[in-house]
């Protein structure tokens, strides 16, 4: 595996690492909706978004030098105006669509986002906008959808928590959704980092990470572990003798 930063030391994008790339995605999106210090304290994130001649010509050069569909992500600014002098802005670099998280940078994940602010956005510019912010049920898909005229929507925590919130059926038991999502970690070979944040995620949403099976999690080191502890020791051991032939058929 190769490690290679896409972007340099002010946070311009590296179009020599980046054109390599393009031949296996379908679009390159820069992320301004970050607001964690992780991302923020290196000029990244959310931090671009006081930046509007940075934005323009990251995207720019971007647009200029790749052959891909560009698009990014924002979240609201401080009054409805900035936002959508922001949007304008980007739309004039020429990038496909626009996601809006409907969240300030201080507002927490708790703060209901404003659909209404979004609507301004979509109001004021002519490319998609992916509506952001607050999706937990199928038909809220529709809702933020009529809320802000957004021709797509994007869903973070409600996909989160319960994967199924995507079928049109109404969603499945989370029980149900999480031994899936173990064993499709098990068949993927997926980081265990990654699979116990997203359990996690799981069990404080719908139990409590205090209780036995939270407490297990935690304790996992490995995706052995979780096998053990869900009870799926025998297809743990059935892929990974035969994660060769599977690897084929996934
Ligand atoms: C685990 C997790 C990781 C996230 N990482 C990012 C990120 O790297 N960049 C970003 O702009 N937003 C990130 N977000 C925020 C989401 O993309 C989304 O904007 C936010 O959660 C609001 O959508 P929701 O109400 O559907 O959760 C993350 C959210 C979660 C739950």
């Amino acid at each position: 595996m190769v490690f290679t930063s896409l972007v340099d030391a002010t946070c311009r994008p590296r179009i020599d690492a980046l054109i390599p790339l393009c031949k296996d995605v379908a679009a390159v999106d820069i992320n301004m909706g970050c607001p964690k210090s992780f991302s923020v304290s290196g000029g990244m994130g959310a931090a671009l978004l006081s930046k509007p001649d940075l934005i323009h010509d990251i995207l720019t050069t971007l647009r200029r030098n790749l052959n891909t569909p560009v698009t990014c992500k924002i979240r609201l600014l401080k009054s409805p105006q900035d936002t959508v002098e922001l949007a304008r802005r980007i739309e004039k670099t020429g990038v496909s669509a626009l996601a809006v998280h409907g969240r300030k940078v201080a507002d927490r994940p708790r703060d209901p986002a404003k659909w209404a602010e979004i609507a301004d956005v979509v109001a004021s510019i002519s490319i998609p906008v992916i509506a952001n912010g607050d999706v937990f049920e199928y038909d809220d898909f529709q809702h933020i959808k009529v809320a802000t005229g957004a021709s797509s929507v994007m869903v973070a925590r409600g996909a989160l928590w319960n994967a199924s919130i995507f079928s049109s059926h109404g969603k499945l038991p989370w029980e149900d959704v999480k031994r899936e999502y173990v064993r499709k970690s098990i068949l993927w070979d997926n980081d265990i980092k990654s699979t116990k944040h997203t359990l996690k995620e799981m069990i404080m949403h719908y139990s409590c990470l205090e209780l036995p099976e939270g407490k297990a999690v935690i304790k996992s080191e490995s995706l052995a572990d979780l096998a053990r502890f869900y009870g799926e020791e025998k297809y743990y051991e059935f892929v990974t003798h035969n994660r060769f032939l599977l690897n084929g058929r996934r």
